[in-house]
């Protein structure tokens, strides 16, 4: 069976990052395209809903490790007594952080935050939200995609002397670059840094892998309506002529590289117009488009990468069930 569809009118001028990408990942053997499509306005609102799931332990798992432990977290981050300031990386909607920074003010009665995020409009939501609930936090916003390199280290916020730098990253995002990657990004991250400045790492670990799946193909269909809205995503963008319901969401753990992996998979043979890239993309019936790898940690790994970036282990904590673990490393 073969499915085409017209292609409707672009409304809008395309952005050459994402039509660059879209022909790469489309005409690769095999067919893949990149996580950041993931987040348009409609795929962040989506994936908000994930974490809110009953079946995506994720967020609620570090988020009761963070409600436990921050205040011992911030106190670890300022041993001997420093002023800290705090910046996170991909920051969102920050809902978590502000158990952290709550514990900052307590102990310290102001603090300087600066999350860092790709979409300009999460960031100024976080920042009127945290300067509303939580007086004494002053929030300065970086838009900056943090994820490409431009071969030096990662430029955060500087700040007065003397404070310590507590760099955020939560919600098990390393887990989605492959493991060259995310020790790449370490680095960049080391290098921005000083000795005695500080990382707060979220992982998600190695568990039965019916939980795990379970988290990624939940009952009531929301996260394959954030997996295929890439494609309605594609449809509005590049007028292009995809049929979400010719694609199926596919969620496969595999264990030997300790990753959930994240497909779309052609329900039909068919052929797809991609206007806006004036080409047309050929699906055998099963054929996948990779989305996403989310890699999980066994004991030890997270502390490994870090040392191998140049950090010291300074504290970890995790659940009662041993599900997720949030580590602070220093830097040496
Ligand atoms: N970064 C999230 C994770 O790895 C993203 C995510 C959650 C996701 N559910 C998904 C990505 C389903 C693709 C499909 O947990």
């Amino acid at each position: 069976m073969r499915l085409t569809a017209a292609s409707p009118a672009l409304a809008e001028p395309i952005d050459e990052r994402v039509a660059s990408v879209v022909h790469e990942g489309l005409t690769a053997v095999p067919k893949r395209l990149p996580p950041w499509l993931f987040y348009d306005a409609e795929g962040s609102r989506l994936f908000e809903a994930i974490t809110a799931l009953p079946e995506y332990y994720l967020t609620r798992t570090e988020r009761g490790i963070l409600a436990a432990h921050g205040p011992a977290m911030m106190a670890q981050a300022a041993a001997g007594g420093a002023r800290l300031r705090i910046a996170e990386l991909g920051a969102g909607s920050a809902e978590k952080t502000r158990l952290l920074l709550r514990a900052a003010v307590e102990r310290q009665g102001e603090v300087m935050y600066a999350p860092i995020d790709v979409s300009a409009s999460a960031l100024d939501a976080a920042r009127r939200r945290i300067e509303r609930e939580i007086p004494g936090v002053h929030v300065t916003p970086l838009v900056m995609d943090y994820t490409h390199s431009n071969g030096r280290g990662l430029e955060l916020a500087p700040g007065p002397d003397g404070e310590r730098m507590l760099v955020l990253y939560i919600g098990s995002s390393i887990g989605n670059f492959e493991p060259n990657e995310s020790r790449r990004l370490l680095r960049r991250l080391r290098v921005g840094m000083k000795p005695g400045d500080s990382l707060l790492l979220g992982v998600d670990l190695v568990k039965d892998g019916a939980l795990l799946l379970a988290a990624y193909n939940d009952a009531t269909g929301v996260t394959e309506a954030f997996n295929k809205n890439l494609l309605a995503r594609l449809n509005r963008e590049l007028g292009c002529a995809f049929d979400p319901n010719a694609f199926a969401h596919r969620a496969v753990w595999n264990e030997a590289e300790a990753r959930i992996e994240i497909y779309l998979e052609s329900r039909v043979a068919q052929r797809v117009r991609l206007a806006a890239l004036d080409l047309d993309v050929e699906f055998a019936e099963g054929e996948t488009i990779h989305t996403e790898n989310s890699y999980k940690y066994r004991p030890g790994q997270a502390e490994t990468m870090l040392a191998e970036a140049g950090f010291r282990p300074a504290g970890a904590w995790s659940d009662a069930r041993g599900w997720f673990s949030v580590h602070l490393a220093e830097a040496e």
